[in-house]
């Protein structure tokens, strides 16, 4: 867990560790839940990639022409044990993943929003196989890690980026419960398909503004309901056939849970809805997706007959130590 010498923050550095340790005991035993992707994790990392490129649509890990057809054919059976890719498009040596998610969508809609990366300790919670961090690399950040309690993602990004060979991406087997062991430590966090997954919204976002450095920045991507109303939606049972959804806001009312949460700064910077066109079932994906989740005879609902989901973008930054809310230069 080289990422630790990297951060200079006063953080909890024995309960990080404890925590490192305890998943790394449970993720090295030998049962089968576990080498099904360790297996392939560790074929993948004897391939090393010359050819890296993160500024495109597509994460290009490798060409063709570095590996022979026999390898090729190798890395591609790899890739598949990693099935279902939820989030690319990938290009790994000439394997072409298209994922259930357009993931390029997302990033193309916040790129503009971001804060300067360059140099910056960043989180990136459920990060899953990667593809954010990967975008992120062209603006040369400090250190990006993922927090993703996955085994099949987080051996995903370790087999992705033991080709790809990026030494300021890692990735642990952590929760967004652990972001308390990491007080005042990220410049920027981004909390992307997350938030309606979580029992307590308001204290995960407190969470994420303790462990934000003074004037840091939240990058907030959610589902979302329609509406200008500050309401949340509670599902029964299930929200779009997703178990573990919890509450479904509308923008205006994460803005306000933000504003609660301590946050300043807090800006809707998009809104839309969701599509079959960017979340669909693929050859990398073969289960069921967006157009299985909605009422076939009324779009605008979920088949539960709750409204369709939309999806929100929001920032917002933890205050300054000096108070200062905005980035406007504060004159006491
Ligand atoms: C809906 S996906 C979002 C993935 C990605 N952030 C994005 O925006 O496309 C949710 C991710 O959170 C991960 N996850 C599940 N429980 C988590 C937890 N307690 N803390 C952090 N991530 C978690 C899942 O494994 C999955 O990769």
């Amino acid at each position: 867990m080289h990422y630790l010498n990297l951060i200079n923050a006063d953080i909890k550095r024995e309960e990080i560790t404890a925590a490192h340790q305890a998943r790394q005991r449970w993720v090295n035993q030998k049962k089968k839940g576990f080498l099904r992707y360790r297996r392939p994790f560790e074929t993948l990392a004897t391939f090393t990639a010359s050819h890296l490129d993160c500024t495109g649509d597509t994460v290009i890990i490798g060409d063709a022409r570095e590996v022979s057809t026999k390898e090729k054919a190798t890395i591609q059976n790899c890739l598949q044990q990693f099935m279902p890719w939820r989030k690319g498009p990938f290009s790994v040596f000439g394997t072409e993943i298209d994922a259930e998610w357009r993931s390029e969508r997302k990033w193309q809609r916040l790129v503009d929003h971001l804060p300067d990366l360059k140099g910056k300790i960043i989180a990136d919670i459920g990060c899953n196989n990667g593809y954010y961090m990967f975008r992120m690399v062209p603006q040369q950040p400090r250190l990006v890690l993922g927090f993703e309690p996955s085994v099949q993602h987080y051996y995903c990004f370790k087999a992705l980026n033991a080709m790809a060979g990026c030494e300021n991406l890692n990735i642990d087997l952590l929760g967004v419960e652990h972001l308390a062991l990491f007080p005042n430590c990220f410049d920027v966090i981004f909390l992307m398909g997350i938030l309606y997954h979580r029992p307590s919204p308001i204290d995960t976002l407190r969470d994420i503004n303790t462990a934000l450095t003074p004037g840091g920045t939240v990058v907030i991507e959610s589902q979302a309901i329609p509406g200008d109303a500050p309401y949340a939606l509670f599902p029964e049972k299930t929200y779009a056939k997703v178990p573990g959804t919890y509450f479904v806001p509308t923008g205006k009312c994460l803005c306000n849970w933000m504003t609660k949460a301590g946050f300043v700064d807090v800006k809707l910077f998009c809104a839309h809805p969701m599509s079959s066109e960017e979340q669909r079932r693929t050859p990398w994906m073969v289960f069921e997706s967006y157009q299985d989740f909605i009422d076939p005879e009324h779009p605008d609902l979920t088949v539960e007959g709750y409204p369709a989901p939309c999806r929100v973008f929001l920032t917002g930054r933890k205050k300054s130590e000096n108070g200062c809310f905005s980035t406007k230069p504060c004159i006491k």
